[in-house]
């Protein structure tokens, strides 16, 4: 089946078979590997993108299903090739990351919260990642990076707004 699918901004036409993950899609179709496969049944959200803004499980859509949506991966977060955006820079700053395995997806997580809440409690932090699991169980760097990411981001759009980067 053919379908056209907005990713990271861009349209994009491609040719599918209707049980193809939207996840294979975008890996296999697309080259976009940042969503990683993990589980592959909706339990690890490792295969976290972006759908209109709210983290979706990859592995659990269909390629189809996401036909006129907005997808944001984690290559269409960064402000230009080469560069970190914010979160991504907070992440290396406080070793919020080990394998890396499911650090798209915990940016992706935390980018989504950013958006609609710039100033949340640790509370509300660990709650936005508690659907995405880290093998290397580096929970508290990922926590401290949001948060030093939250702050980051609300001195540099306090004066301007802007869209989080
Ligand atoms: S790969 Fe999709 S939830 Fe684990
Ligand atoms: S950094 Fe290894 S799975 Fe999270």
């Amino acid at each position: 089946m053919k379908v056209e699918l907005t990713v990271n901004g861009e349209s994009r036409l491609t040719e599918v078979e209707p049980r193809k993950s939207l996840l294979d899609c975008l890996r296999d179709n697309f080259n976009l590997n940042g969503a990683h496969a993990g589980c592959e049944h909706g339990v690890c959200g490792a295969c976290t993108v972006l759908v209109d803004g709210q983290p979706v499980r990859s592995c659990l859509m269909f390629a189809v299903q996401a036909d006129g949506y907005a997808i944001t991966t984690i290559e269409g977060l960064t402000p230009a090739p080469g560069e970190l955006s914010v979160i991504q820079d907070a992440f290396c700053e406080t070793h919020g990351m080990q394998c890396g395995y499911c650090t798209p997806a915990m940016v992706l997580t935390a980018h989504a919260l950013l958006q609609r809440n710039a100033a949340p409690t640790r509370e509300e932090i660990v709650e936005s990642i508690s659907g995405n699991i880290c093998r290397c169980t580096g929970y508290g760097q990922i926590v401290e990076a949001i948060a030093l990411a939250a702050d980051r981001l609300s001195r540099a759009n306090a004066p301007q707004g802007g869209a989080v980067r």
